[in-house]
């Protein structure tokens, strides 16, 4: 069902979607394809893409959504993911321990955490399972969804060794922050651990009001209902081309919410995560004051920079040209704000809300 607020595990509730699967398994199954990359803003659906393209191409898979996991903490990182690991394969990951550790290995008596407090061993981990899984002729995909967060524990550091040394491992990554996932990559940046890493890319974007439409439209037969050209026009207003949100609104009609009010609950709710994500945003920054005003500015239609710094100035606040060029471009590498034409928009209307 399109309206299921989870994201999607299956192709049939993955609408419109079809290209953009065939393109990503066909890079899975793609022996010399080594790293993919699915870039997105927040709420397009690239963790349905990517947890439907590793089951459709029926691939070994690790999946870790970093934002559940500890990203902040190098070693506690590295336990998790050799967990997850084991829970995959338990065969794999024993052959691996015993080979490394001694034939004598027992988990009873095993400590994973002591293990990897000595930094080449976790390199001999992968090392270790790299051999087993060539013996095997068998491959590991690791997939990272949000993958940026993970710069704070230099793990590009570690993705540039699995990309050079360990072939029979794949990387997929993702993430909604696209100015940090390219950060991450070191694109245009020589000194980074995965500059000039030969990666392929599939990018979502937002989509267009007749898939908007056509979405929803499904969708209520789906449940059974109808919705009207007028509701559609609204949730299109309120919610632009953002599908998570139009599957939110989908969901409430099917739980029998008046269209009034399903659009009030999706912007309620709306408005919680899109408040988290800003502050968790502007608790990093020291220009907390500027942010908030060009977010300001850009809701009330301020859209080019030479209105942005007029606006500046009506408000008696100074702001240089570097600096305002500075906070435009992490607004946009963060992915709250982009940039079309020389002009710049709120990516998502329930920020201009918040
Ligand atoms: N094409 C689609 N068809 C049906 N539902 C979709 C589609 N795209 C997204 N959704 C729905 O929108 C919501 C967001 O999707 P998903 O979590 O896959 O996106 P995301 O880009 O990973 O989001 P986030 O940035 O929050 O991690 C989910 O409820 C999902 O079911
Ligand atoms: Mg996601």
């Amino acid at each position: 069902m399109y309206f299921d607020i989870t994201p999607k595990l299956r192709k049939e509730d993955f609408f419109g979607m079809d290209y953009q699967i065939d393109l990503f398994k066909s890079y899975l199954l793609d022996e010399s394809v080594r790293m993919i990359v699915i870039k997105g803003l927040r709420r397009v659906g690239k963790t349905s893409l990517l947890h439907i393209g590793l089951q459709e191409s029926k691939v070994n898979y690790i999946y870790i959504d970093v934002r559940d996991a500890p990203f902040y903490e190098r070693k506690e990182f590295f336990v998790s993911l050799i967990n997850k690991i084991k829970e995959k394969n338990n065969n794999i990951w024993t052959k691996t321990l015993e080979k490394i550790v001694g034939v004598s290995f027992s988990y009873n008596t095993f400590s994973l955490d002591l293990f990897l407090a000595k930094e080449e061993n976790i390199s001999s981990f992968f090392s270790g399972l790299n051999e087993e899984l060539k013996k095997k002729k068998e491959t590991f995909i690791f997939a990272f969804d949000e993958v940026q967060l993970l710069k704070q524990i230099k793990f590009d550091y570690f993705l540039a060794s699995v990309f050079d040394n360990y072939h029979q491992l794949k990387l997929v990554i993702t993430g909604s922050e696209i100015g940090l996932i390219n950060i991450f990559l070191g694109k245009e940046n020589y000194d980074a651990p995965l500059f000039g890493r030969a990666n392929l890319e599939i990018t979502i974007g937002k989509a267009k009001e007749e898939t908007v439409s056509k979405f929803l439209e499904e969708g209520f037969t789906q449940i059974k209902k109808e919705i009207k050209f007028v509701e559609i026009r609204d949730v299109l207003e309120n919610f632009d081309g953002i599908i998570g949100w139009a599957t939110y609104y989908g969901w409430y009609r099917s739980k029998n919410f008046p269209h009034q009010k399903a659009i009030e609950k999706v912007k309620e709710e709306g408005k919680i995560i899109v408040r988290r994500e800003w502050e968790n945003f502007l608790a990093s920054k020291k220009a907390k004051v500027d942010y908030l005003k060009i977010i300001r500015f850009l809701a009330r239609g301020k859209n080019n920079w030479a209105l942005l710094k007029q606006n500046f100035s009506k408000e008696r606040k100074k702001i240089s040209d570097s600096q305002l060029s500075f906070c435009l471009t992490e607004l946009i590498a963060y992915g709250f704000v982009e940039k079309l034409n020389e002009q710049y928009f709120l990516v998502d209307p329930m920020l201009s809300m918040v």
